[in-house]
């Protein structure tokens, strides 16, 4: 791990923990990312069309959530899970997940993804809107940890996000240097992280190389999805 990958990592946690509190704002359209009626409408029916084809996945017993954050996701498995194991990096947001879901089928682990190595098998991992702050460099290391942490015949499913300005703040500032970008807090306070858009044929071939066989998807503006199995 480079020097600068190892300060993006810590650059990058220390930014979720400073926007634990106002996180959700994002993903609710509130305040900065109130983007107006139009599309926040259509941001909200493309969030159903993926939570359906999580719940199409149908029940599953033992979950991994990685970068589990402050439990929008979490919410979703509870529906379809017996039991959910969340790792973020965040105490912050893991209290927030742990306050907002109160359920004793979810268990948290506060730890680096990074410094982390599974050491059982699930039926489902999942993931949402954190395959794009992988730094590249951690890109293989990362997904081989996925598949030993998915069981044989097990699956993962990913949801992260199609780059469109709508789906960012109001002040966001304009893109400068490819995959880094910095991110405003509502106190202005700034952050630099990396943010990946992957296209469906990039992620299909990141699963298939990972040993995963994948049905990659996109919403019309704001989303793309992954359901994937480990077949051997
Ligand atoms: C964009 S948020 C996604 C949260 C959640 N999955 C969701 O969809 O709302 C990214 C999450 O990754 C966590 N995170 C950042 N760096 C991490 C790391 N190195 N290891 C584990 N979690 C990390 C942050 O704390 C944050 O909760």
């Amino acid at each position: 791990m480079s020097v600068d990958t190892t300060k993006l990592i810590r650059d990058q946690i220390e930014y979720y923990r400073s926007r634990s509190s106002e996180y959700d704002e994002w993903f609710y359209r509130i305040g900065r990312y109130d983007r107006g009626q139009e599309n926040n409408d259509r941001w909200f029916v493309e969030v159903e069309t993926v939570q359906k084809a999580l719940r199409e996945i149908g029940q599953v017993n033992q979950v991994l959530e990685l970068a589990s954050g402050t439990g929008i996701w979490t919410e979703q498995l509870l529906q379809i899970s017996t039991k959910i194991e969340a790792i973020d990096a965040s105490a912050e947001t893991i209290a927030i997940n742990q306050n907002k879901l109160n359920s004793d089928k979810v268990t948290y682990q506060h730890r680096d993804i990074f410094t982390w190595e599974p050491e059982q098998e699930y039926d489902l991992v999942f993931f949402s809107f954190w395959l794009s702050h992988v730094p590249p460099d951690l890109l293989q290391s990362f997904f081989n940890k996925v598949y030993l942490a998915t069981r044989k015949g097990g699956q993962i499913f990913i949801i992260d996000s199609r780059n469109d300005s709508t789906s960012r703040a109001k002040d966001h500032l304009p893109e400068q240097d490819g995959i880094y970008q910095t991110r405003k807090l509502n106190d202005g306070r700034e952050f630099k992280i990396a943010k990946i858009f992957y296209q469906p044929d990039e992620l299909q071939t990141l699963l298939v190389n990972a040993g995963f066989t994948a049905d990659v998807r996109v919403t019309e503006t704001y989303f793309i999805y992954a359901h994937g199995w480990k077949s051997n």
